[in-house]
């Protein structure tokens, strides 16, 4: 879910509409907006995209307040009634929240027992219980402040009260939150982008402060009731490189950008002599480490397991990744020396930070690579490596992950110069991430082969195979996952040799299956686990590398270094997954079910 807020002297509908058309690929279920005038509150909600909202606003009623939400359903289905902003019983005060309050039916059953529901989330006990709090004669702040300390879990809130055209309250604990400044206004959003047309100084809140937000005055507080001083930052992103131009679909126009992107990461982490630039201190760490640990979610988990290949390969140290959400409950026995690397596109996913805040406390070092700058996730750990790949905002992620990779060969790459082998192994990496920033180019130039696929495998069947051993399993895992995503395919990556024992038992007449092989010294294993499959009546796409291909191979990619195949063999995948989706009419880049960032756990 994604909040904003606005108070100011300009017409606050537009900003919040806006605003929240910039922060939809948090989630799209429904919408809403609240705005307070000398007349009162007037509440917008409806289910579906923010066009939608856009639809019943009133365009007559204006105010220079108010507050906004687009949600991706987590207690509640998708539908009006749970659509925020929520309102207390008697209609006083009303909330905007991003988040889960963990104790909400605790507080429902028991402070709460007589007071009128009129949803099913759990946001709504925050309005319920702040006008209990306040009809016990606390002042408004101060009934904030206590109903904050009453609620346990994730929350970045923003609430209006009927009565008072001055002011929004502001809290926030493990949700992302921004205030941004203007000369005669503020606004509020949980990630900068969405308010960048009015203004790029922000302050940052951290967890269990709260904010009196006014047109032009912010108070910022911690729970204990101290103010706390907080400089703005800066946050250098071009408005211009959101929009999608002749695109039909973001998608696409970020499966484009890829080439570029790596181009762009050689030039940032190039230092003028041909070495890697990377804060002297971090490689201590990388080489000081005994073990690393990945911690990730979806695609970027799968970058993470390339990474732990990469790692392991160049710099030959042991390297774990992990599930974050599983690895928060059920943590593996740690190393004496462990390293924590976060890899995460937005820098906000909740499962990650979780997992960062636990090591955090136990004191390890900590990484983030991330496309963010200023993230939540790059503000808390102790070193940061951006991918610089731009504003991903289809939901499916493409282009950030092909950066995240490039990001962990160089991390990989420069640790072994701090161990002085970089001799053994003669490669200059730079020079083989623009060799295979080429092959990304050349095979996003043949996207009608990719098309050609789609037609050939995917048109009738509900279900689809890749296959690949060693780091073409974990191309085969993130292609399946892009099916799955955006054409709702039911897809699986599997290891080549794992299939014989169980799989392969659903295969049928027909069965598509993608096979990948860019890998010289398995390709023969791979190609008997093509046959074991064809044997058995499987329609088999291989996509090969030049070194490894045969005749008859559908697609063959151009030859890269065997460690950075991962990057130019992803491209395909990228691609079938879109015209799939294409030719099934999905919605590409806002696929059902799914928001880009998930900030609750
Ligand atoms: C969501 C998105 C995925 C993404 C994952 C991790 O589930 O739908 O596309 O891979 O979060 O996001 P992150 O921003 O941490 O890389």
């Amino acid at each position: 879910c994604g909040i904003v807020g606005y108070i100011g002297s300009q017409d606050a509908k537009e900003i919040l509409v806006k605003g929240l058309e910039k922060l939809e690929y948090r989630g799209y279920d429904s919408s809403g907006i609240a705005i307070l005038n000398e007349s009162g509150l007037h509440l917008y909600k409806e289910k579906g995209r923010i066009a939608a909202l856009r639809e019943v606003i009133d365009s007559e009623q204006g105010a220079r307040m108010g507050i906004g939400h687009t949600r991706w359903a987590t207690h509640g289905k998708p539908s009006k009634r749970n659509a925020h902003p929520h309102q207390s019983h008697n209609g006083r005060f009303t909330v905007v929240h991003n988040g889960v309050i963990e104790n909400y039916q605790e507080l429902k059953e028991n402070s709460l027992a007589h007071i009128p529901f009129s949803s099913d989330t759990d946001t709504e006990v925050i309005v319920q219980k702040l006008e209990q709090l306040v009809e016990s004669g606390l002042s408004v702040e101060e009934a904030f402040r206590q109903l904050l300390l009453a609620i346990k879990g994730s929350y970045a809130v923003a609430v209006l009260d009927s009565q008072d055209t001055e002011t929004i309250y502001v809290g926030k604990n493990k949700s992302p939150l921004l205030i941004g400044l203007g000369s005669d206004f503020h606004v509020i959003a949980s990630d900068a982008m969405a308010m960048l047309q009015l203004t790029n100084q922000f302050v940052e809140l951290l967890d269990e402060e709260m904010v009196i937000l006014r047109q032009h005055a912010k108070t910022i507080k911690n729970l204990d009731g101290e103010t706390i001083q907080r400089r703005p930052f800066q946050v250098k992103l071009d408005a211009s490189d959101i929009e999608k131009g002749l695109y039909p679909h973001y998608m696409l126009k970020e499966i484009d950008e890829q080439p570029v992107v790596i181009r762009k990461v050689i030039s940032k982490y190039q230092d003028g002599q041909g070495g890697i630039l990377i804060d002297p201190q971090l490689r201590e760490r990388m080489t000081m480490a005994d073990r690393i640990y990945i911690i990730a979610c979806g695609t970027s988990y799968h970058a993470g397991l390339v990474g732990k290949q990469l790692i392991e390969k160049i710099a030959n140290i042991p390297v774990e990744a992990h599930i974050a959400s599983e690895f928060l409950y059920n943590r593996s026995i740690l190393s004496a020396n462990p390293l924590f690397i976060f890899i995460s596109q937005s820098g906000e996913t909740a499962d990650s930070r979780g997992v960062l805040v636990a090591i955090k406390q136990m004191g390890y070092p900590t990484v983030t690579i991330t496309n963010v700058p200023g993230s939540t996730l790059s503000r808390e750990a102790d070193y940061t490596l951006l991918t610089y790949a731009g504003p991903e905002i289809a939901v499916a992620s493409t282009k950030a992950y092909t950066a995240q990779i490039a990001v962990l060969a160089l991390l990989a790459f420069d640790s072994i110069r701090e161990k002085g082998m970089e001799q053994l192994y003669g490669i200059n990496p730079f020079h083989e991430l623009s060799i295979a920033a080429n092959a990304m180019e050349i095979m996003i130039n043949k996207k009608e082969m990719m098309e050609e696929v789609v037609w050939q495998y995917l048109t009738s069947s509900r279900n689809c195979f890749f296959i690949g051993r060693g780091v073409d399993y974990y191309i085969a895992l993130e292609g399946a996952l892009k099916l799955k995503e955006i054409s709702y395919i039911q897809a699986e990556g599997f290891a080549g040799g794992e299939l014989k024992h169980g799989t392969i038992a659903l295969v049928e007449e027909g069965t598509p299956a993608i096979a990948l092989i860019t890998q010289s010294h398995i390709r023969a294993n791979v190609r008997s686990n093509v046959q074991e499959i064809m044997a058995r009546g499987a329609n088999v796409c291989m996509i090969t590398m030049e070194g490894s291909e045969e005749r008859g191979d559908q697609i063959v990619l151009p030859a890269v270094h065997e460690l950075l195949t991962p990057l130019v063999s992803v491209i395909p995948l990228q691609l079938i997954s879109y015209y799939a989706a294409k030719y099934r009419g999905c919605d590409i880049d806002k696929p059902r079910n799914l928001a880009k960032s998930v900030t609750v756990e």
